[in-house]
């Protein structure tokens, strides 16, 4: 959803913007841009690309030289992703430059009024019209661009993270942000601005957070947080424990394999110094409800959750789509605990429907990946995933990390309400501890799955068949398929077949499905719908614990307790979508059409 970088230092400035942009391109790559001001007083260096960011750093071969700028990876809403549309957007002298992520609701009237004062607009966006009202707000307050973005910000609607940069006083640099993510990174002699961490820790790991409403200024040597009034605000500080190389590719081919490779670290950094109790302090006897709100991968975290929560903790659980949550004016209150689960935690349908939440009255618990996102920063508390920096767009290391969270809880629950007893928990505790080492065996043994995979490749639609745990385990999977290989894929609850999706199979239909465990009363059934799918022309690829002839094909994974299932079930279904993404061509880190962090609704 567009990533924003902006630089101030004593070092060249090019290189800090572009290496930032990477970082966020998961964010968007559309199109890409960069303002430069080389000479002070003088029009910006600009350059502006459709496409990826590597069109733009071709293009910038010749660039002069600058100690500061600014720089932004697109993800288009408003005006298709051509050059005109790319950001940077600059006032009519072309000293002023703007960056924007978000939507400007507003806009129409804003630009309608700008054009009857002679304001010349060259693109479709809606950033644009912003950029001249910051020019027209600049000469009112006498240059003084930090006051200007403050006037400019109270007469805008909808969502922003805005950076500003004119050639005036050009290493100075300004920010602002509504609904949408700005970081500050401090350095030594040098300051930056980002969408995310992601941008700068090879720089500095010593981060602000920026609240809403707030507009920061960010010269080499200083920076100075007000609110809207002109307040001066003090930012919470934090440092960032990422590693800056978990930010790059190390030898895999593509960040989606080295992050699906991550898993096992992953999920032992979550459940790290958790399993004896949460590090984080809710009393959960005071809840009679809980409503998991999350979108996409998180979702399907969610209803796993729901599985473990319900039956380690005995409390009703939701989940929600995030999207649809507050539209339908639900019924919640203060005896109500809302879980918004997001490994960015800044998707905008999760971050309104906790505000809705919020506004009821309800408890906000939320599981986020990202230090200092907006979403744990609303929230009443936060258990944090240590799943690191995930790049690629389609989610896998998150999602295992998820999975742990929701564990987590269910089992707090458990242990608070006294449904489980210290037998039970040892138990759980044990299964999960185990976790990391046989996610470990099942990265061990995927290798001939992806050449099957490659088979099936030219195949029109592949299904996924689960049960119990197995059911949210193939909606990921599903999921992760339409992602990355642009297929159609849907995921099903066995049981559910033949209530209808029996009548997409078709002769040579891939059908991946997930076994239950064979002392579950649900293996059988489960060997049952592969036996109706496979007597209509279905080719089935089952993963199973144990040994199972009645499917074409047998992955092996190993045994755990049903409910912990998914996360290393989930593991040949991220490998299967990964494998149909490259042998269809497919760019594998970012697909098509999707942005990994969605900051509008
Ligand atoms: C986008 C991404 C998905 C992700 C969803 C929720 O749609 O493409 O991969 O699952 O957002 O993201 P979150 O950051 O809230 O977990």
């Amino acid at each position: 959803m567009c990533g924003i970088v902006g630089y101030t230092g004593n070092n060249s400035a090019l290189s800090p913007v572009i290496e930032g942009l990477r970082k966020l391109e998961y964010r968007g790559y559309d199109s890409a841009g960069i303002a430069l001001p080389i000479a002070i007083g003088k029009p910006l260096f600009i350059e502006k690309r459709a496409g990826k960011l590597k069109k733009l750093e071709d293009a910038l071969a010749k660039t002069p030289d600058a100690k500061s700028g600014i720089g932004h990876t697109r993800w288009a809403t408003h005006g298709g992703p051509t050059d005109t549309n790319a950001h940077p957007h600059l006032d009519n002298e072309g000293k002023l430059a703007l960056i924007h992520n978000g939507i400007i609701e507003n806009y129409v009237q804003l630009r309608s009024q700008l054009e009857k004062r002679g304001h010349k607009f060259k693109s479709e966006t809606d950033t644009e019209s912003v950029v001249h009202l910051l020019s027209d707000a600049r000469k009112e307050n006498n240059g003084d661009l930090a006051a200007a973005m403050r006037q400019v910000c109270q007469q805008l609607k909808g969502s922003f993270t805005l950076l500003a940069i004119h050639s005036d006083n050009p290493s100075h640099i300004v920010g602002a942000r509504r609904n949408s993510p700005l970081v500050v990174g401090v350095g030594n002699g040098e300051n930056f601005l980002a969408s995310d961490v992601a941008a700068f820790i090879a720089h500095t790991k010593t981060a602000l957070e920026l609240g809403q409403d707030e507009v920061v200024e960010i010269t080499p040597t200083s920076v100075v947080v007000t609110n809207l009034s002109g307040q001066v605000v003090k930012p919470n500080q934090f440092e960032i424990s990422w590693d800056a190389k978990a930010a790059e590719r190390g030898g895999f081919s593509h960040f989606m394999l080295k992050e699906i490779y991550e898993q096992p670290k992953a999920i032992a950094d979550t459940l790290l110094g958790r399993l004896d109790g949460l590090d984080v302090k809710i009393k959960f006897k005071k809840f009679e409800k809980i409503v998991i709100i999350a979108c996409g991968t998180a979702y399907n975290a969610g209803l796993v959750g729901k599985y473990a929560i319900e039956k380690w903790g005995q409390i009703p659980v939701d989940v929600e789509l995030a999207s649809e949550y507050r539209y339908r004016e639900p019924s919640l209150d203060k005896k109500t605990l809302v879980i918004p689960i997001s490994q960015s935690g800044e998707t905008m349908d999760t971050l309104m429907a906790l505000r809705y939440a919020k506004s009821m009255g309800a408890t906000i618990f939320s599981v986020c990946n990202t230090n200092g996102s907006t979403i744990g920063r609303e929230s009443d508390a936060v258990l944090y995933t240590h799943a690191g920096p995930e790049i690629a767009v389609a989610s896998t290391k998150a999602f295992a990390t998820q999975l742990i969270a929701m564990y987590l809880i269910g089992l707090e629950i458990g242990r608070q309400l006294e449904h489980l007893n210290s037998k039970k928990c040892k138990e759980i505790i044990k299964e999960l501890t185990q976790l990391p080492a046989k996610v470990e065996q099942v990265l061990e043994t995927v290798e001939p799955l992806r050449e099957l995979t490659r088979k099936f490749k030219s195949a029109d639609s592949v299904l996924f068949l689960g049960r119990y745990t197995g059911y949210p385990t193939v909606l990921e999977g599903a999921l992760k398929l339409k992602e990355l290989a642009y297929m159609h894929a849907e995921g099903f609850a066995g049981g559910e077949l033949k209530h209808g999706p029996i009548a997409l199979i078709d002769n040579g239909t891939p059908v991946v499905a997930i076994m239950p465990t064979k002392d579950s009363v649900l293996a059988g059934k489960m060997a049952s719908n592969i036996q109706e799918v496979k007597a209509r022309g279905a080719v089935v690829i089952a993963i199973s614990e144990d040994e199972f002839a009645g499917a074409d094909h047998l992955i092996r994974i190993p045994k755990v307790d049903p409910l912990l299932q998914p996360v290393l079930a989930v593991v040949p279904l991220q490998v299967i979508a990964y494998e149909m993404a490259v042998a269809r061509g497919n760019d594998v880190d970012q697909p098509r059409n999707l942005a990994k962090s969605v900051t509008v609704e």
